[in-house]
């Protein structure tokens, strides 16, 4: 597949997506997206490959959606083309998604960002939501996965003023894993997806998918969620190994099956 706005390589089992429109700070046109998500898409169908990463560069992970594409454009226009419905199925990838961001994450930036499973920031990344300076608002979970993640004063405070938080202040309100200097951001990124890349794949697949039942289901049913997939889980040959390698301490060769 060769793409205009995004540039997609591996390493080793993990499959690295970078967003490319550095002149306009990454901002995402519709274009980019479509070709994002297929890539996401294929890689989530690809066995080779165990996490993905999503980059941009240095300066902008990405300032938002592409204000140019959207300033003519009527409500009409913009609901019949139902942009979001492809934002959607980020959510229904299977693999985790480590994004690795430096500079700004801004607006639909900030929520490609919140639809990631883990966040490595660089210091100099500064993430917000600021469509209210325009006079909008956001349409991609920015209002909803906002204030799941850092709680509803601080995302009001975001939402509201339109101010970027730093990077430091974002991992004090857990809404990034990890801050590193500018040099290291994507290196560690690499660093975690390799490393959950070597975990069993069913195994982490049933994990992401119940962690982000919490988000939506009452305890008892996210509880019953639960179980249901750790009993499923023991269906795999993968955990009669891991057990097994246990006792027998050796390393476990987990296989996906
Ligand atoms: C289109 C953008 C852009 C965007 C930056 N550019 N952000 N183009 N859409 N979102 C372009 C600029 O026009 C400029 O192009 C070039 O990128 C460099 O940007 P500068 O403004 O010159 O850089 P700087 O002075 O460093 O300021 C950086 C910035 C600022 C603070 C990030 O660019 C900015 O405020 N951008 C808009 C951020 C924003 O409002 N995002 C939310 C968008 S709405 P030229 O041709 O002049 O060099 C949104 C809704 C989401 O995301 C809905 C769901 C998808």
């Amino acid at each position: 597949m060769t793409y205009a706005y995004i540039h997609v390589s591996t390493d080793e089992s993990v499959g690295i997506i970078a967003l490319n429109r550095p002149k306009v700070l990454n901002a995402l046109n519709l274009q980019l997206i479509d070709e994002l998500v297929a890539e996401l898409e294929r890689m989530d169908r690809d066995p080779e490959i165990r996490a993905i990463v999503i980059t941009g560069n240095d300066r902008a992970f990405a300032a938002g959606a592409d204000i140019g594409e959207m300033a003519e454009a009527s409500a009409i226009e913009i609901m019949q083309k139902d942009q979001f419905a492809v934002w959607d199925r980020i959510m229904l990838i299977s693999k985790p998604i480590i994004a690795a961001v430096s500079g700004f994450a801004l607006g639909g930036g900030c929520e490609l960002m919140m639809s990631c499973d883990l966040v490595v920031a660089s210091e100099s990344a500064l993430i917000g939501q600021p469509e209210v300076n325009l006079a909008v608002m956001p349409g991609a979970g920015g209002t909803q996965r906002l204030t799941r993640a850092v709680g509803l004063r601080k995302a009001m405070e975001m939402l509201l003023t339109g101010e970027p938080i730093t990077a430091a202040e974002a991992l004090r309100y857990g809404l990034v894993n990890k801050v590193v200097p500018v040099e290291a951001y994507f290196r560690e990124a690499l660093k975690l997806a390799k490393r959950i890349a070597k975990q069993p794949p069913l195994a982490v697949r049933m994990i992401k998918k119940a962690v982000h039942k919490a988000d939506d289901l009452p305890l008892d049913e996210g509880m019953d969620y639960e179980r249901n997939c750790f009993y499923l889980l023991l269906a795999s040959e993968d955990r009669y190994e891991g057990m097994k390698a246990f006792l027998e301490k050796r390393k476990a060769t987990f296989t996906g099956k």
